[in-house]
């Protein structure tokens, strides 16, 4: 019998992405699935803590094996901002357009536009704590290009590729994403404490 594991999200491209990664050996549950609409507070300020609050937060009210991942864009020329905050850029209640007209606006012309993907996973394992982490290299484009995916995905084109994240086939993002590199390393380790 597959082992339950919950993905602590409400975000159904993510559960999709990793879904497509662990589905085979592990029955992922989302948060909808157990019924638990609660605002979970990420008031940390780096991913690691946002991923360890998320994960503590679901554990202490279901005592289920969980993990909860956080996911910051770094841009180089703007010292690594967004970051910890890519999600409320452009305000609390901001859109992915808000978000990435502001980073658009931000660069402007800037010939700098270096930026990376940084995932963190915090996994609750039978009361254990552990850290996953996977990143991917990137340019933020001078405009939006492709429709697919979500967030950042149409001004992000990860390095040795031609297209955003929101022009590729989804199993092309996930093979190079940073989620899909920590959710990797996340399985590895699953499967390895399984066998
Ligand atoms: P979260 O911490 O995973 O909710 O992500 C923080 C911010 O990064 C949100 O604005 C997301 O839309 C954005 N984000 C997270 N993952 C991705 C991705 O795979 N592509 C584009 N944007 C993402």
């Amino acid at each position: 019998m597959k082992q339950k594991l919950v993905f602590v999200t409400n975000n159904s491209h993510k559960l999709r992405e990793v879904k497509e990664i662990l589905d085979e050996k592990f029955d992922i549950v989302s948060l909808n699935d157990l019924g638990i609409d609660e605002e979970i507070p990420e008031t940390a300020d780096t991913l690691e803590g946002n991923a360890l609050q998320k994960a503590r937060f679901v554990h202490s009210r279901t005592q289920l094996n969980c993990f909860a991942d956080d996911t910051g864009l770094e841009v180089e020329a703007l010292e690594g901002a967004p970051g910890v905050y890519s999600a409320r850029y452009a305000g609390e209640n901001a859109s992915f357009d808000d978000n990435m007209n502001k980073l658009l606006d931000a660069l402007g012309e800037n010939s700098k536009r270096k930026a990376s993907f940084r995932t963190a996973i915090a996994l609750i394992l039978d009361d254990a704590e552990y850290l996953f982490e996977g990143s991917v290299e990137g340019i933020i484009l001078n405009e939006k290009h492709g429709i697919d995916g979500f967030g950042y995905d149409p001004v992000f084109q990860p390095i040795e590729h031609n297209q955003s994240f929101a022009e590729m086939e989804a199993s092309l993002k996930n093979s190079i994403s940073h989620r899909g590199r920590a959710v990797k390393k996340l399985a590895l380790f699953l499967l390895d404490k399984n066998e």
